[in-house]
């Protein structure tokens, strides 16, 4: 069942307790009272059940996937064995064949201050055929391990998919529960789109990468079935000079390989896909996005290639989201929503999932495109070709929730609370989209906050108002 919110009560509700009077910061939206578990997150302990290395001599582990291509017609299979290199090789099969393929990747290694990698494998299995189940194998001998996945339809107007969406996940008992509550939740997510930090290991003293580890083995239980696109945050930057580091992303651009090139990109920190009818960007909070900057040029020239009668939904993922009414955080993303907003309002972009403040917030459709310095119009308005802003930073890490909000919540605050979960979007047809926030403390099928979602190409009605 979708719940609809009416934002013209809330609006009322406003003028009754204001009069009218506050332009800024006056109440558009809800924030929840939900009363929730106030004690900090704690890590999981390296003795976890949930990090257990499999069994046998150089068993590949932490073994996970992502999109390969433009398309959906690869995918990338990564892994890590510890004893010795290993077989680089993936066997793979389409579930009604018994006849293996198989296909070479490389293998990587790095050294962070005083700790050395495993032997990180990555391959790409190419021509794959689309909405296929297929079996895949790593290892060798008496240490193989199989999984499967299933490739995504292709790219159309009117394919309906589900992506599951997770931030700032980390690898503690909150996590875990995350992490269940996606598997557990009867809307079926087929790919993970996940908004940034992912193992949080640069908590601990000298950045102990053995916890990047951790969280590999942590999330192999979905990530190896599923394809998760992934985001980099400030926790993947391990930068420390102190102790020697001074090169950005080593650990993550190492572990995790994205297909940037397929788009045009020269860095693995931002690139795009299509999967299904969504066509994805994915941006980096912390490379450079200044004019003439690599990443600025590649995005002046990605955004007028999205074609929406083939892709209609354009979503575009971050770490640090733009508008963010939490005091966490607060106005981090300015530089870039600067920059690029009003990009986003010309392409009509229908949602943007950030994560990096742990909590969750649902923005109304707005812009804040119209200043020039000497205009002095710098306040959010509503704005139908806008995209909605959701803050999912709330996936459980050993930082906490963010609990502290702007008072009172800004007129372009939706929904906001500061409780753990994660949000699927379905996709049904190129009109309309069921999304929906799920909280952990709730039951697996409890939407805590729900939105139709109407396509700002092939259907820019105003979803705030009321629907029956
Ligand atoms: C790295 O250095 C830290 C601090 O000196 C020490 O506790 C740890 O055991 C060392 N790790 C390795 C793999 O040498
Ligand atoms: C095996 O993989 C190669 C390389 O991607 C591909 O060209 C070929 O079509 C595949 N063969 C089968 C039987 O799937
Ligand atoms: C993590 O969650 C899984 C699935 O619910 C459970 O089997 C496992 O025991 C949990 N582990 C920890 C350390 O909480
Ligand atoms: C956009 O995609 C449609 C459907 O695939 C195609 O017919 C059309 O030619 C494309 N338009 C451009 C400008 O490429
Ligand atoms: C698109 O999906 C929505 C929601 O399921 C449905 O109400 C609508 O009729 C569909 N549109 C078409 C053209 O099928
Ligand atoms: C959308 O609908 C709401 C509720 O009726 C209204 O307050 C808002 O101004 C509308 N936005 C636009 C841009 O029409
Ligand atoms: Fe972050």
């Amino acid at each position: 069942m979708i719940s609809y919110r009416c934002y013209s009560i809330a609006i009322l509700w406003f003028l009754a307790l204001n009069n009218g009077g506050l332009l800024l910061l006056s109440n558009g939206g809800t924030t929840s009272s939900f009363i929730r578990n106030e004690e900090k997150s704690i890590d999981m302990p390296f003795d976890s059940d949930v990090f257990h290395a499999p069994s046998g001599y150089n068993a590949p582990q932490q073994v996970h996937i992502t999109q390969g291509d433009h398309v959906g017609k690869a995918v990338i299979v990564s892994w890590v064995t510890m004893d010795e290199p290993g077989s680089d090789t993936v066997f793979y099969w389409p579930q009604d064949s018994t006849q293996k393929n198989q296909t070479k990747g490389q293998m990587y290694t790095y050294k962070y201050y005083n700790y050395t990698s495993g032997y990180i494998h990555h391959c790409t299995l190419k021509n794959l055929e689309f909405n296929t189940k297929y079996y895949y194998e790593v290892g060798v001998g008496h240490t193989t391990r199989t999984f499967w996945f299933v490739t995504p339809p292709e790219v159309g107007l009117d394919v309906p998919y589900t992506f599951g969406i997770i931030g700032d996940l980390g690898q503690t008992y909150d996590s875990n529960r995350t992490l269940t509550h996606y598997e557990m939740n009867p809307v079926k997510g087929e790919t993970v789109l996940y908004v940034g930090d992912l193992s949080y290991a640069d908590h601990y003293e000298f950045h102990d990468n053995r916890r990047w580890d951790t969280w590999g083995r942590f999330v192999e239980r979905s990530v190896a079935y599923q394809p998760w696109i992934w985001t980099a945050g400030n926790h993947e930057l391990d930068y420390s000079p102190p102790i020697g580091e001074k090169k950005p992303f080593k650990p993550f651009l190492h572990r995790y390989h994205v297909p940037f090139e397929a788009s045009g990109s020269t860095e693995p920190l931002w690139y795009s896909i299509k999967r299904a009818s969504a066509y994805i960007i994915v941006l980096s909070s912390y490379s450079a996005y200044g004019t003439y900057t690599p990443q600025y040029m590649w995005l002046i020239e990605e955004l007028p290639k999205v074609n929406r009668s083939e892709t209609p939904w354009l979503i575009v993922l971050m770490h640090s989201p733009w508008y963010n009414s939490n005091t966490y955080h607060y106005m981090e993303g300015e530089t870039m929503r600067v920059m690029f907003e009003s990009w986003f309002v010309k392409y009509k972009v229908d949602v943007v999932f950030a994560g990096h403040v742990h909590a969750y917030e649902r923005s109304e459709r707005i812009s804040n495109i119209a200043y020039n310095i000497v205009n002095g119009e710098c306040t959010p308005v509503h704005d139908q070709n806008a995209p909605v802003y959701i803050t999912i930073g709330d996936g459980g890490n050993i930082e906490g929730l963010a609990t502290y909000m702007m008072e009172p919540q800004p007129k372009y605050s939706a929904f906001r609370e500061a409780s753990f979960g994660h949000a699927t979007f379905e996709i049904k047809n190129r009109t309309h989209a069921y999304y929906s926030w799920h909280r952990n403390v709730d039951g697996y099928a409890v939407k805590s906050d729900s939105m139709v979602f109407f396509n700002r190409h092939w259907y820019p009605k105003n979803e705030s108002i009321c629907q029956t």
